[in-house]
């Protein structure tokens, strides 16, 4: 892969398949016809709802954003150590404040020799975060792509050594299933010398959870009801956001927060671009998203059932938030 030409500088891969119009079909017919209706959480992400989410990162309950950036910033020489040529493959990019703090810590005369591959499903995002990131590290071969990567990991493509970087705990929005085939897929896309850089929010007091997921300013009841706009735009529905209200708790049996919508009263949403209907009750909800919290144990596990161990692991002094590097067993 040669680092090429000024033609790359603005250009921006996204394979068709990604985001068809089809595949969102299927998806949102599946959830809304399932017995508790759910809607997958990655449709969040158009451009409303990333710049909702940048800003729910910055809000004091959510707490997981600053200890993450605290742990990279204290460890990113030890993570980056011996990292002086190959890829860098960041799923779910978002900002490129977590990317930044790494590239600082690696020695500025080996930034030509390294190639960042930045992949998220929100072209906006992507399209910004890469022109910073051009103008503060020119140096540095930026690649982004636009992908949907719960659907393929042919993303994590590129030479060894690879540093696949999975931030922000988004591992927690797989259920398991999802999550046990996500390691295995990414564990056989590596080589012995790749490793797997991984943000895991952990199991903690369960009023610290739901306040990071019921802020006071509301700004995470809009990203959750943004869904719902996001589906109407994209697939002619007609959901009217001021009769579902956010609801999001901790699920102790499963260690998990969920956050719904729920209707206040009968609606019929019809879903005109593909000429499909859906009887909501007053009472019933929609889950628009699971997240996952992770105890030691079970991280643990996780990764060895996939054929990789946790080599190195970076908590905070509260342990409510851990970043993990894991490499083939
Ligand atoms: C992207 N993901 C890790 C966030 C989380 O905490 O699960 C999404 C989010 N949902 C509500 N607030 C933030």
């Amino acid at each position: 892969m040669a680092a090429s030409s000024a033609a790359r500088q603005f250009f921006i891969t996204k394979p068709p398949e990604v985001c068809s119009q089809d595949s969102m079909t299927k998806d949102i017919l599946e959830g809304l016809r399932h017995k508790q209706k759910y809607i997958p959480s990655k449709y969040f992400y158009d451009s409303v709802g990333s710049e909702l989410f940048e800003q729910i990162c910055e809000l004091p309950e959510y707490y997981q954003t600053r200890t993450e950036l605290k742990l990279l910033s204290e460890h990113a020489t030890q993570i980056v150590r011996g990292f002086g040529h190959g890829n860098l493959v960041e799923l779910g990019s978002g900002s490129n404040r977590k990317i930044r703090i790494l590239l600082d810590a690696i020695e500025p005369s080996s930034l030509s020799a390294l190639y960042y591959m930045p992949v998220d499903i929100c072209s906006a995002a992507i399209a910004k975060s890469s022109a910073e990131l051009r103008q503060l590290f020119p140096l540095l071969n930026v690649e982004p792509l636009v992908a949907d990567f719960t659907r393929s990991l042919n993303v994590v493509k590129g030479n060894s050594p690879k540093l696949i970087l999975f931030f922000g705990s988004t591992i927690g929005n797989f259920n398991q299933d999802e999550t046990s085939s996500f390691i295995k897929n990414v564990a056989n896309r590596m080589n012995p010398c790749d490793r797997l850089l991984v943000g895991l929010d952990m199991v903690k007091p369960v009023h610290i959870l739901e306040a990071a997921y019921n802020d006071s300013l509301g700004l995470t009841a809009r990203f959750n009801k943004n869904i719902l706009r996001a589906i109407n735009r994209e697939m002619g529905a007609n959901f009217q956001l001021d009769i579902f209200e956010h609801c999001s708790y901790f699920n102790e049996q499963h260690e998990q927060i969920e956050m719904h919508l729920r209707a206040t009263k009968d609606t019929l949403v019809l879903l005109s671009g593909i000429g499909a209907s859906i009887m909501i009750r007053s009472g019933e909800t929609i889950r628009t998203e699971i997240c996952r919290k992770f105890r030691r144990s079970g991280a643990e596990d996780m990764f060895d059932q996939a054929g990789m161990r946790i080599d190195r692991w970076y908590t905070d002094p509260k342990g409510w938030f851990s970043i993990v590097e894991v490499v083939l067993a």
